[in-house]
């Protein structure tokens, strides 16, 4: 077991990992006390892991959870997990700035999330995260419990993200596939036994059980009020580091201020421990 440094980088989210070897060296009680930093902070920043590549990448992802892969992939017929590299620059502008939980549009979304900086621009580029407890906690008792029986409809939405990365034919296919994905719109994390905020602008388009106007205005106002400023981190990347988050808990938003520079993000999902 390594022992190693947890520095929380706001009372509320965000922690940086110092002191670990390459993630995907480390022995099984040391990844059981890391996992329990992850699920504490929400989202976490592992040091020196300039040595990290694809291979060793996907492999620690593997040993957290089940091998996650995106529909998009799906439906164009690959079945193996991947280290997906996000690469922004001139003729791809960046597409992940919107605040969302990754592919809420599934049925079984990925629950740990994972970005290794690759090559980041000379400014901009930060990512920001929120955490879905403290946005859950800061309602009012009489607003929780309302939520607790209520579920939303989640989707692709414009897809503009999707068709560029997959192309036109492959998200009218994956869109065809998951019509009609509902979560609760506050669960309980089946780790901490905490209950979280599970809307999202980019994908959460209505609450099943409400009228549409009523579903429209506490949508509106639970998407906007899940990424109050105070509920969140804002990252600068450096080059070496490994990011972990609780997809449940949180949210994130990739800055777009870099383009037109290069930003490249590796990037692994995976799901639940099997
Ligand atoms: C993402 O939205 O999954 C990517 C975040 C980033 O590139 O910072």
């Amino acid at each position: 077991m390594t022992t190693f440094h947890v520095r929380p980088l706001t009372s509320v989210l965000g922690a940086e990992i110092t002191g670990l070897p390459r993630v995907d060296t480390i022995d099984d009680a040391t990844l059981a006390e890391l996992m329990a930093a992850v699920h504490e902070h929400k989202v976490v920043f592992v040091t020196d892991q300039e040595k990290l590549d694809d291979d060793g990448h996907l492999a620690f992802m593997l040993r957290i959870g089940a091998p996650y892969v995106h529909p998009l992939a799906h439906v164009a017929g690959k079945t193996d997990p991947i280290v997906e590299h996000i690469i922004d620059d001139a003729d791809h502008p960046p597409f992940q700035d919107r605040w969302h939980t990754d592919v809420t549009w599934d049925l079984e979304p990925p629950r740990i999330g994972s970005l290794r900086p690759i090559e980041m621009p000379a400014s901009g580029g930060d990512t920001l995260w929120a955490s879905m407890y403290a946005a859950y906690d800061s309602l009012s008792p009489r607003l929780q419990e309302q939520l607790e029986g209520l579920t939303a409809h989640h989707d692709l939405g414009d897809g503009e993200a999707f068709k560029s990365k997959g192309g036109e034919a492959i998200f009218e296919m994956a869109k065809e596939l998951l019509l009609d994905t509902r979560h609760p719109v506050a669960p309980v994390h089946p780790v901490t036994g905490r209950r979280y905020l599970n809307v999202n602008r980019q994908f959460t388009r209505s609450i099943v059980e409400l009228e549409p106007n009523e579903s429209e205005a506490l949508l509106g106002f639970l998407v906007d009020h899940a990424v109050h400023p105070n509920y969140c981190l804002r990252h600068s990347w450096t080059v070496g580091e490994l990011c972990v988050w609780d997809e449940r808990a949180t949210q994130h938003f990739a800055t777009a201020g870099h383009y037109p520079a290069r930003r490249e993000m590796a990037r692994v999902a995976v799901g639940d421990p099997v």
